[in-house]
């Protein structure tokens, strides 16, 4: 498969990033893996103009959209990573998602909608009772139920200090196992 890595946190060496470099670790032996850290990109916030509606579904916008975009539509499986902030994902990575939307038609070149799947990765500071990293899983299901693409894989991390995850080896292996498996 074709993965790309998108890490919508701006610590290059978070928790994110670590928990992501272990996925990264456990597709690589069986996969060509992409990684990019959103924060690296400019993205502006989705006007609904609705340009991209009449164009074949390219962001009119003076951006990285639709390089970026495309990647997504050109990838088996697309790993989304994000700190939680405020119960969400990072602004960086929703700009990204909101973005989906220049391409969420069949008939856009090329569409997202089609056969793909997907990986959610969630880091936060709070214990994983909290309802944050449900809320962050089920937004992602919902975008997938709706574009027709398959959850894979879905991980939440409880890491606050940014080095919190790298100190812990039996989660950063049990990461890399996880993906190893896809
Ligand atoms: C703006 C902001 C908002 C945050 N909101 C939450 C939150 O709602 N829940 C939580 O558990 N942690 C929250 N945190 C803490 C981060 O999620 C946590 O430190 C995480 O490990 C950061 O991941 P990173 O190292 O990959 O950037 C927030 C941090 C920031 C900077």
């Amino acid at each position: 498969m074709n993965v790309l890595i998108l890490n919508g946190s701006p610590r290059k060496n978070g928790n994110t990033s670590h928990a992501l470099r272990a996925i990264e670790d456990g597709l690589k032996a069986r996969h060509t893996v992409e990684s990019l850290n959103v924060y690296d990109f400019t993205f502006k916030p989705c006007r609904n103009c609705d340009a991209c509606k009449r164009n074949g579904g390219s962001c009119v916008l003076p951006d990285d959209t639709v390089p970026v975009i495309s990647k997504v539509a050109a990838a088996d499986l697309v790993i989304f990573g994000s700190p939680v902030y405020w119960w969400g994902i990072s602004a960086q990575l929703k700009d990204v998602v909101d973005k989906f939307y220049s391409r969420d038609d069949a008939s856009a070149k090329p569409t997202l909608r089609t056969k793909k799947k997907i990986g959610v990765v969630a880091c936060g500071a709070d214990s994983l009772s909290n309802p944050e990293y449900k809320l962050i899983s089920d937004q992602f299901r919902c975008i997938a139920e709706f574009l027709g693409w398959e959850v894979v894989l879905d991980e939440s991390v409880c890491a606050a200090a940014a080095d919190d995850l790298a100190k812990d080896a039996a989660r950063l292996a049990e990461l890399k196992a996880t993906a190893g498996k896809l």
